[in-house]
């Protein structure tokens, strides 16, 4: 073992002290420390955003909000889980708009909070994929929905965004939206379309 992996880190995390050899991730530090801690372990590979933990540094009276799966471990670290239910959010048929043209408006009765927008920054600043997501909402507001989507391609669902908003706007959800209406309303690519083609008419066999 490297003289690094083998040094031990000290911190805490959700109020308990733990020391854990350096190069482990929040959750190797707790699973090494003996407690097994499911509840907000997902995929531990930075994907599906379920592991929030809100995260002070020694050095640093400033709380940022990082995935406990991705961060690894600094001596004098305070880590908390951040736990809570998931709130309702949008329901909406894609099928329900009859053409691009409505598209805006629908945003606008589907999500009539995003106008509200403060541009207090709490959303960007709290997403731990760095993503500009306070830009992202105020493009689907002026119907830029593919700008907006483009934005989000990294966002793992984690809801920081919406935790963090005075609003209550959902920029996640925001982002969703505007994925799906660009999509859904966008000519799809030629060999995508060739190629179902062939599926349909058996010439495409499909190996599973
Ligand atoms: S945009 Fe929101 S939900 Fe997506 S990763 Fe960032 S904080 Fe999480
Ligand atoms: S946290 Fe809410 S109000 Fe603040 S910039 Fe983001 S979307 Fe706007
Ligand atoms: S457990 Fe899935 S992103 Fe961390």
């Amino acid at each position: 073992m490297s003289e690094d992996k083998a040094k031990l880190i000290n911190l805490t995390i959700n109020g308990k002290d733990i020391s854990a050899p350096a190069s482990l991730s929040i959750f190797q530090a707790l699973w090494h420390a003996g407690y097994p801690r499911v509840k907000g372990a997902g995929c531990l590979q930075g994907v599906c955003g379920s592991c929030r933990v809100f995260v002070r540094r020694a050095d640093s009276n400033e709380v940022t909000t990082e995935l406990g799966c991705e961060l690894l471990i600094e001596e004098g670290m305070d880590v908390n889980f951040l736990i809570y239910p998931i709130p309702p959010h949008q329901t909406y048929q894609l099928s329900d708009i009859p053409n691009s043209w409505e598209v805006q408006v629908k945003f606008h009765d589907i999500f009539p909070e995003a106008d509200q927008c403060r541009h207090c920054g709490g959303c960007s600043t709290t997403c731990p994929k760095d993503i500009e997501v306070e830009r992202g909402v105020a493009l689907a507001c002026e119907g830029r929905f593919q700008e907006a989507g483009e934005l989000f391609v990294e966002c793992v669902m984690c809801n920081l965004c919406q935790t963090a908003c005075p609003e209550l706007i959902t920029p996640n959800h925001v982002a969703m939206f505007s994925r799906r209406v660009t999509a859904y309303f966008h000519t799809r690519p030629s060999n995508l379309i060739n190629r179902l083609g062939k599926m349909h008419r058996g010439e495409l066999q499909v190996v599973e």
